[in-house]
């Protein structure tokens, strides 16, 4: 970090800006294989909170790589820089007093470790989407696992590039066995049990 910086409170609070749309800010970290549900059940849940009323951000993997990280790659590297300036970019989203919805595979524990820490207790809410790798290879929406047997992709997450498993999610879903229905209701079951939606 430079040096000679000062941090600068603002006038107008997270709270003064959250609180007029009966919510309070955090951020649903959804981690999980390629083809795990992730984008989609984001996608439902922000849906679902919109038309509640709700003021909610998406953040997603392949469309925040078309810009903000279009310099990076998916090297272990460039995956930990990936995490590193989402989790600050969600931050700042919370900050302006939103729910703010994150889909990454974030594979490495640690990343998301460093993402949590960015947050108050109970507003960072780790969503484990725990789909086995045989359904999210047999879906292959986009064709990459194929690629990535075929040896034209390289460090594919679950074929030649690890994921790690959380260790102590909030919340597990599996695609395979639980509809986007039941996905959504569950995780809204979560935040108005938690007072972050009222
Ligand atoms: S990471 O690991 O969190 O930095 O990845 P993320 O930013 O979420 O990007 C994942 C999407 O990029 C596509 N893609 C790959 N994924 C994994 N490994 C490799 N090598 C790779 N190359 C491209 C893929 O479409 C991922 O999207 P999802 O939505 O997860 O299927």
């Amino acid at each position: 970090m430079s040096t000679h910086i000062v941090w600068h409170d603002h006038k107008v609070t997270r709270a003064d800006r959250a609180e007029p749309k009966h919510q309070h800010p955090c951020l649903l970290w959804f981690t999980g294989l390629s083809g795990s549900g992730k984008s989609t059940i984001a996608n439902a849940l922000d849906v679902a909170l919109h038309q509640r009323g709700y003021h909610t951000f998406l953040l997603d993997g392949d469309n925040v790589r078309h810009g903000l990280n279009n310099d990076l790659g998916f090297s272990d590297e460039d995956r930990v820089e990936n995490i590193r300036r989402i989790g600050e970019v969600s931050k700042l989203f919370t900050d302006a007093g939103l729910i703010v919805l994150s889909a990454f595979i974030s594979p490495f524990t640690s990343d998301r470790r460093m993402v949590r820490k960015l947050f108050p207790a109970g507003e960072f809410i780790e969503v484990f989407m725990n789909t086995p790798i045989e359904t999210c290879e047999e879906r292959d929406p986009k064709g990459l696992y194929q690629k990535a047997r075929a040896g034209k992709i390289k460090d594919f997450t679950g074929i030649d590039s690890p994921y790690e498993i959380p260790p102590h999610p909030e919340i597990t879903l599996d695609t395979s066995s639980q509809t986007v229905e039941e996905c959504v209701e569950s995780l809204l079951d979560y935040l108005a049990e938690r007072k972050l939606i009222l």
